[in-house]
């Protein structure tokens, strides 16, 4: 029997509207909506096995080709530098990049050196080079809002979806930077050998996302 096409998922946020989507168009998603604590299932009329990856690792599989396509937000491609293929803007999975500070501050103001607290360092730095500005960029792994509360930022790098986390302790954007949404990413090697089962699910999703 053939060897399934391995499609890692962005686990959290994309996976539900990604099961949506996968839905509309006629797949059969029985095993991910009752997945427990199963990581990998199979998605039986694709000829696929669907694997749930937190967002930088689905890149890692994909780039290492042990999985041949992958959902994720532009986010994580952005910030990996990784050689993949996207095939695909799914749409859904909506923010935007924005640099926001506590309400009230002006991050532009003065000459003092400024810190950025994000866990997007790579886009962080980008978008200040952009500007020809020189910031120091601090990793955060998580719950980014809390440098610049706790007083080790200036600001934050992140992204926005409702704006509900920023609001609620007391932060407001300074400046959007770009808009993102989920991407259909492939591996360069499965997109050659294994053209016409990538290119068939791919119209298939696509034809789901015009509907
Ligand atoms: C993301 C992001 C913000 C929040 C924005 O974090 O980093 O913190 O969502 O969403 P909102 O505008 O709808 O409030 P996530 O929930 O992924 O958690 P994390 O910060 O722990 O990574």
């Amino acid at each position: 029997m053939a060897k399934p096409l391995r499609i890692a998922l962005t686990k959290g946020r994309l996976e539900q509207q990604t099961i949506a989507l996968m839905e509309k168009v006629g797949l059969d998603c029985q095993s991910l909506r009752e997945k427990g604590r199963r990581l990998i299932l199979p998605l039986p009329d694709a000829g696929a096995q669907v694997v749930l990856a937190k967002a930088a690792d689905v890149i890692t599989y994909v780039e290492n080709g042990v999985c041949d396509m992958g959902i994720v937000g532009k986010d994580t491609i952005l910030e990996s530098s990784s050689s993949l293929y996207e095939l695909l803007d799914l749409g859904f999975g909506r923010c935007r990049f924005a640099l926001a500070v506590k309400q009230g501050v002006d991050f532009f103001q003065g000459y003092a050196p400024k810190t950025i607290a994000t866990k997007y360092p790579r886009i962080a730095r980008s978008y200040f080079e952009s500007q020809s500005m020189d910031v120091s960029v601090v990793k955060i792994e998580g719950s980014v809002e809390l440098a610049p509360l706790l007083g080790l930022a200036d600001g934050i790098v992140d992204i926005v979806e409702t704006g509900a986390t920023l609001r609620e302790n007391g932060l407001e954007v300074s400046r959007w930077i770009f808009d993102i949404s989920a991407r259909l990413v492939v591996n360069i090697a499965s997109l050659k050998l294994r053209k016409e089962e990538i290119e068939s699910l791919v119209n298939r999703l696509e034809q789901g996302l015009g509907q």
